[in-house]
């Protein structure tokens, strides 16, 4: 199959739908191959490759209290194209956390931008959420490219954040309602 050319995913190709793991879980492990794109894709955590299934259901099922999971689909064929998370950090703030575009063949043409918009609609949704955060490996340019092109701003911290390692360091970004809601 010939590769999309630069923009051919127009606007409202993509659709988010609840993630249901016994019909999911199988295409996001076919995504996520090694463990560096599961460290860019989600930050550090206690899983090593390769995952058992109980091990994929316990890495989703983190904070799953505090958080959605989401498959994003094309709207006409309803091909899987992608995963991410909404969690809520408290009742003015949320989090999108490991946002994917799965074939590496679709990334780079506008998608990523068409699943931060609609998860930006969700967390909006709700009249309390006035700021939007994410946090993202400081060399992963495409992804940062994807959330300033988004209204994402890069807010300085005086501490390292969380999902700082040893070896990769990461910012965190902030999008605010004014901000384009
Ligand atoms: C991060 C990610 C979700 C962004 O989705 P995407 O569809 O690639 O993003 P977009 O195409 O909307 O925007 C990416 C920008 O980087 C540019 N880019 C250039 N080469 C690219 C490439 N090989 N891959 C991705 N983006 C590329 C795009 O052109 C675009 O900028 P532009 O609009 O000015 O042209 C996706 O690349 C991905 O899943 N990466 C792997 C997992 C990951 O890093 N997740 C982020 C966790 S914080």
């Amino acid at each position: 199959m010939t590769k999309p050319s630069k923009n051919s995913f127009q606007i409202a190709t993509l659709k988010l739908i609840p993630f249901v793991e016994q019909v999911h879980l199988a295409i996001l492990k076919e995504w996520i191959t090694t463990q560096e794109e599961l460290v860019r894709f989600a930050g550090p955590c206690a899983f090593s490759f390769p995952l058992s299934d109980e091990a994929w259901r316990q890495f989703l099922e983190i904070d799953a209290n505090n958080r959605l999971s989401y498959m994003a689909t094309h709207t006409q064929t309803g091909d899987p194209l992608g995963f991410a998370q909404i969690k809520t950090i408290n009742s003015h703030t949320k989090r999108l956390c490991r946002l994917l575009i799965g074939a590496s063949a679709n990334r780079g043409q506008g998608l990523g931008k068409q699943l931060v918009l609609a998860l930006l609609r969700i967390c909006f949704e709700d009249p309390k959420t006035t700021c939007v955060d994410l946090n993202v490996y400081d060399h992963n340019v495409h992804a940062i490219r994807c959330y300033t092109q988004c209204g994402f701003k890069e807010v300085l911290e005086t501490q390292p954040n969380q999902t700082s390692t040893m070896l990769w360091k990461a910012i965190r970004m902030v999008r605010s309602r004014e901000n384009g809601e």
